[in-house]
C-alpha cells in the first residue's frame, strides 16, 4: 500500500482525467485493475457535447483529441456517480473546472457527495490561483492543482500555488493546439480543420523537464502525468521528482490491464536494481552531480555491426569494420552514437 495525502492507495499509479474515468462504472473497472486513484473526467455544471470524431491516433504511441469535459452534468456526478463510488469505498479525485465562477458553485457539493480529493483544472493559468483560494475556504478535503503544460513560468506558478495551500500538483496536461492532416482527404484527422491536444509518448520529454524544474523548488507531492507509456518511462518520471505517476493515453490505447502490469513492473525493477522502496528513486536526479565528463566504452562481443553509430555521426568520427575506430580529433562527444546502439555495445560513461 502507498500513502496519498493521508489515504492508503493500492498502487502509485493515478489515472488522469479522461475518457476512461467518464463514470463510476469506468472508475470501478480501473480500480479493479490496480489503479491507485482515478481522476474523474472534468466536471462542469453543464454536460459537454463532444465533436465527432474527437480522438485520433498520432504516431509514436500518441493521440490527438479535442474531447471536452464530462458529458455528464454536475447534478449526475453528485447525485449518482460519486455516491456510487463512496458506497463501493473507492477513493476518487474529482476534477473540477475551469474558472472560479464555476468551481465556487460545485466544490462543496462534490465534497459532500463523496469526492475524496479535488483536482482544480483550467485552460487559463491566471484562473488557478483564484480557484485554489476560493476552494480552500469551501472544503476540507485535500486540493490538487493540475498545471497546464505551457505556462509563462511553471516554477513560479507552482511556488505560488504551494504557498497558497495546494496539497499536491499534477504536472501536467496535454500539449497543444496540435494538428495532423489526413493525406487522403486533405482534412484534419479530427475532421474538417479541427485542432486538438497531443498526449502520449510524444510529450514525455516536456513533462519530465517540467517535473524536474518544479521539484527543485517545491516540497508538496507531485503527480507526474503526461507521456508515460512503459515502466521505464514511469521510473524516469519518479527520478525527475514525481511522487506518483499518472497515465491516461497508455491504458486508453492498450487497455486497463496495463495498469496492474505497470505497477508490478515498477516493483520488480526496484528489486532487480537493489532499491529498497520507491522512496529511494523519487527525485534521484537531484542528488546526482551536475557535470559529467564522459568516455566511451566499447564491447566487441555485444556489437552486431549494424553501423547505426557510424551512420548517425555528423562529424564522420566513427568507423566500424572488424573493430571500432574513433577519430578523437573529429569527435565532439555528443553521445548520439552510444544512445542509438541497440545492444549497448557502445556506452558513454
Ligand atoms: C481523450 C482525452 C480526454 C481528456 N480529458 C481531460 C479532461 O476532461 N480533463 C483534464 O484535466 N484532462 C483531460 N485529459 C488530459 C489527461 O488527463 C492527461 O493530462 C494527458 O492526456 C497527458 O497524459 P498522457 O500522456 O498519459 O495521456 C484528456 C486526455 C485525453 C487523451
Amino acid at each position: 500500500m502507498y500513502d496519498f495525502l493521508g489515504s492508503k492507495i493500492q498502487s502509485p499509479i493515478i489515472i488522469g482525467s479522461g475518457p476512461l474515468t467518464y463514470s463510476a462504472e469506468g472508475i470501478k473497472k480501473l480500480h479493479k485493475n490496480k489503479a491507485g486513484l482515478c481522476v474523474t473526467k472534468t466536471i462542469k455544471l453543464e454536460a459537454a457535447i463532444n465533436p465527432i470524431p474527437h480522438m485520433q491516433m498520432s504516431e509514436n504511441k500518441s493521440l490527438i483529441n479535442d474531447e471536452l469535459w464530462s458529458d455528464y452534468t454536475y447534478e449526475t456526478w453528485i447525485n449518482k456517480e460519486l455516491p456510487e463510488l463512496k458506497k463501493s469505498k473507492i477513493p476518487v479525485i474529482a476534477s473540477c473546472g475551469h474558472s472560479v465562477e464555476e468551481t465556487s458553485l460545485m466544490v462543496e457539493g462534490l465534497e459532500k457527495a463523496g469526492a475524496t480529493f479535488l483536482e482544480l483544472v483550467s485552460y487559463n493559468e491566471e484562473d488557478l490561483l483564484p480557484m485554489l483560494i476560493d476552494t480552500k475556504k469551501r472544503v476540507n478535503i485535500p486540493i490538487i492543482v493540475k498545471l497546464p503544460s505551457r505556462v509563462k513560468n511553471m516554477v513560479e506558478l507552482a511556488k505560488t500555488l504551494e504557498k497558497n495551500g495546494a496539497d499536491a500538483l499534477t504536472i501536467s496536461d496535454s500539449i497543444g493546439p496540435a494538428m495532423r492532416v489526413n493525406i487522403e482527404t486533405g482534412l484534419s484527422t479530427l475532421g474538417n480543420i479541427s485542432k486538438g491536444w497531443l498526449t502520449g509518448e510524444a510529450i514525455l520529454p516536456f513533462n519530465i523537464n517540467n517535473i524536474y524544474e518544479v521539484r527543485k523548488n517545491i516540497n508538496i507531492p507531485i503527480i507526474g502525468l503526461g507521456g508515460i507509456m512503459s515502466y521505464k518511462n514511469a521510473i524516469e518520471v519518479f527520478m525527475a521528482g514525481a511522487n506518483y505517476v499518472g497515465v491516461c493515453t497508455y491504458p486508453i490505447i492498450y487497455g486497463e490491464k496495463v495498469i496492474g502490469k505497470l505497477s508490478d513492473q515498477i516493483e520488480k525493477w526496484l528489486t532487480d536494481n537493489n532499491y529498497k522502496s520507491l522512496e529511494d528513486i523519487i527525485g534521484l536526479i537531484h542528488k546526482k552531480s551536475e557535470s559529467i565528463v564522459g568516455e566511451f566504452k566499447y564491447n566487441k562481443d555485444k556489437c552486431i555491426k549494424c553501423k547505426k553509430c557510424e551512420i548517425v555521426c555528423a562529424y564522420d568520427a566513427r568507423r566500424i569494420s572488424e573493430d571500432m575506430y574513433l577519430d578523437n580529433s573529429k569527435c565532439r562527444k555528443c553521445g548520439l552514437c552510444s544512445s542509438i546502439c541497440p545492444t549497448r555495445a557502445l556506452e558513454f560513461y
